[in-house]
């Protein structure tokens, strides 16, 4: 099973960035964090991270040829402004959990609508990098037992 993790714009500044809201941990670490529980759970992940919109919708777009079984999704900031990405997480009509470290619907009230959001099939918010995992088991468990995959 092939996994795509896909981060958005800043997430490449974990550890320099607001550290009281995201921790001190870099994105190095969320890589090799991510690479480590793809390999407990049997699985094989794609990272990417992009500070441009056009760029996570190309890649989105790529996992449909490239033979991904599902998404897990922190698109930052473009979480609440990008129908573009929303608009690809659908064409493709692969599995897609989102994921945000902060807390959104107890920040600022803009955070609290996700475009990307609508396109998936669970959400992990405020739990960290551990909301990672969670999004990572979730698809592994529900693609694995035949409950999702492309198309529903
Ligand atoms: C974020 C929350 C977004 O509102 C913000 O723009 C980010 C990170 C999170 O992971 O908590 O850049 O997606």
């Amino acid at each position: 099973m092939k996994l795509l993790i896909v981060n958005g714009p800043n997430l490449n500044m974990l550890g320099i960035r607001e550290k009281h809201i995201y921790g001190d941990r870099d994105y190095a670490a969320l890589c090799r964090m991510i690479e480590g529980w793809a390999g407990e759970l049997g699985c094989e992940v794609e990272l990417c991270q992009s500070n441009h919109e056009g760029a996570i919708v190309d890649r989105i777009q790529q996992a449909y040829f490239d033979g991904t079984d599902g998404i897990v999704i922190n698109p930052a900031a473009y979480t609440h402004t990008s129908v573009a990405i929303l608009d690809a997480l659908k064409a493709v009509q692969l599995p897609a959990v989102e994921v945000h470290i902060s807390d959104v619907n107890a920040r600022e009230p803009f955070r609290r609508l996700s475009y990307a959001g609508m396109a998936c099939e669970a959400h992990f918010v405020g739990m960290g990098f551990e909301g990672y995992r969670l999004a990572m088991v979730y698809l592994v468990e529900k693609i694995g037992n035949g409950e999702l995959g492309i198309g529903n």
